[in-house]
């Protein structure tokens, strides 16, 4: 039915017309022992959810939104490095596929023109420090006009269409996306992570620049230098210090 380019990514999708989120499907699956590379795609979402608990809008023939299944053999601290493998197979893929310039904000928020079109919502299940399952949530706003953003999101967020002016075929996207997520996932299995650090840090939004890093404790201003071999978002202080991030937002809207 989708037509997929892969060796066994989707080799078992599930799609539903309408869902609540492919997020509960896939981890409904998952519990069920669904197998390692079954993907969940909806047309719509009725109740999509973003990091942070955050909503997320989900309107049929606008966008990409799929959860990929995934049974690592890896230790469940590493699994940050999963979100960020994730994004940079995403931005290849948007890359090629449309032409356009994607940057990562870190650790994986998909931007063009500085705005935000795709996010990445990564959750695992582990027991006694193994690896259950982890499932990648991917959203990516492809068809949306301007009405259909919401209004504290104009200015923050943009779709292909509003980049490109033209509309995508949701199918051939899902296609590209899964050829690519497969080809890069492989490569961080058979080789770890510092090849993906090195794709990633090409399409790194502000590396090099000031920003502002916020934990839940603290917020600082700093160079950002790059990520580590192991995925954390390096900072070097006002006072020279270095400083590894493995979990914080960007404040990214100051100019
Ligand atoms: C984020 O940037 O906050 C992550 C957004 C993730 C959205 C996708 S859409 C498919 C999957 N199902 C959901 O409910 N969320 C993810």
């Amino acid at each position: 039915q989708w037509g997929l380019h892969t060796n066994w990514l989707g080799q078992h999708t599930i799609h539903k017309s309408s869902t609540p989120s492919t997020q509960f499907v896939a981890h409904q699956a998952a519990r069920e022992m669904a197998a390692h590379g079954t993907v969940v795609i909806a047309d719509e979402q009725t109740q999509g959810r973003g990091r942070m608990n955050r909503s997320w809008y989900s309107a049929k023939e606008k966008g990409v939104w799929m959860s990929i299944i995934l049974r690592p053999g890896i230790q469940p601290y590493l699994a940050p490095q999963l979100t960020l493998m994730s994004a940079v197979a995403l931005a290849d893929a948007l890359r090629r596929h449309t032409g356009t310039k994607p940057l990562i904000k870190w650790p994986n928020d998909i931007l063009l023109s500085g705005k935000k079109t795709a996010g990445i919502l990564t959750e695992m299940q582990a027991e006694q420090d193994q690896i259950q399952y982890v499932v990648i949530g991917i959203g990516l706003n492809v068809n949306h006009q301007e009405t259909d953003l919401a209004e504290d999101l104009q200015g923050r967020a943009t779709s292909l269409y509003l980049e490109t002016g033209k509309t995508w075929q949701i199918k051939e996207l899902v296609q590209d996306i899964l050829q690519s997520f497969e080809k890069t996932y492989e490569q961080y299995i058979d080789n770890g992570f510092p090849a993906i650090k090195d794709r990633w840090e090409k399409y790194g939004f502000k590396i090099g620049e000031k920003i502002t890093a916020k934990t839940l404790k603290d917020s600082w201003k700093a160079k950002f230098l790059g990520i580590s071999e192991d995925g954390a978002l390096i900072l070097q202080t006002e006072n020279g210090e270095t400083k590894q991030l493995y979990s914080a937002e960007i404040d990214w809207f100051e100019r």
